[in-house]
């Protein structure tokens, strides 16, 4: 599933690996990650990194203050969605955004509203547009 997952992103474009985040001989993490989640994007993805986020600080990419739950990268990009056996739910390994549009068209859970139960889908999008980084068009 995961497999399935990470051919579509681009990071295996550009030959990210899964062992570039799992180490399969074993680490003291969950899911036998080299560093816990959030810690590993840091090590290719800090502030103006190349590789984005194209911020100069992590706080303006995340619209949430750091350290915070609403900052976690996998949070936003690995939401829990991929159903296994029953109503187990693992990590998307696409590393996309699932956007409100796509929760009304097809039903996929978004983070934003995931997190923030009590709220529509109408204003989790109606939020993005007055994200200043990004383009209107991107995050319908
Ligand atoms: C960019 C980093 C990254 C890459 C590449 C990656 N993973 Fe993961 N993977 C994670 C993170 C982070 C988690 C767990 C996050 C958490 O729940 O704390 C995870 C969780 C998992 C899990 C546990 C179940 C789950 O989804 O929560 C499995 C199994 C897994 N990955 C397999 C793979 C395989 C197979 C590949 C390659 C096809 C791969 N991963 C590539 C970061 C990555
Ligand atoms: C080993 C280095 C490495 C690690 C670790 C890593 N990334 Fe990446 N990531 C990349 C590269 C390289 C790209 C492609 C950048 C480009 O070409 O624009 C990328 C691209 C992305 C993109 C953009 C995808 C798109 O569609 O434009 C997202 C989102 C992303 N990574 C999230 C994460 C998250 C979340 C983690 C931690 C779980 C993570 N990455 C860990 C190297 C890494
Ligand atoms: C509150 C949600 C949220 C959190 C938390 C978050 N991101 Fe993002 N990220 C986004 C959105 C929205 C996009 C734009 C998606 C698109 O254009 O399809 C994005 C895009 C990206 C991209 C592509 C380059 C760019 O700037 O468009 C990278 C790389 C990335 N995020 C990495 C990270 C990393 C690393 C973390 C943790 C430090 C993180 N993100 C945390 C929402 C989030």
């Amino acid at each position: 599933m995961q497999g399935n997952d990470f051919v579509q992103s681009v990071m295996c474009r550009r030959g990210v690996t899964c062992f570039s985040c799992h180490d399969v001989h074993g680490t003291d993490n969950y899911a036998q990650l080299r560093k816990p989640g959030d810690q590993l994007c840091l090590d290719c993805h800090g502030p103006l990194s190349l590789n984005g986020p194209r911020t100069g600080t992590i706080e303006e990419h995340t619209h949430h203050k750091e350290g915070s739950a609403g900052s976690s990268c996998i949070a936003c990009h690995m939401p829990q969605i991929e159903t296994t056996i029953a109503d187990v739910k693992v990590r998307a390994h696409t590393f996309a955004f699932i956007t409100p549009a796509m929760t009304d068209k097809y039903k996929i859970p978004n983070p934003g509203t995931t997190c923030h139960s009590d709220k529509t889908t109408a204003w989790a999008a109606e939020s993005l547009q007055h994200w200043p980084e990004r383009s209107p068009w991107r995050v319908e």
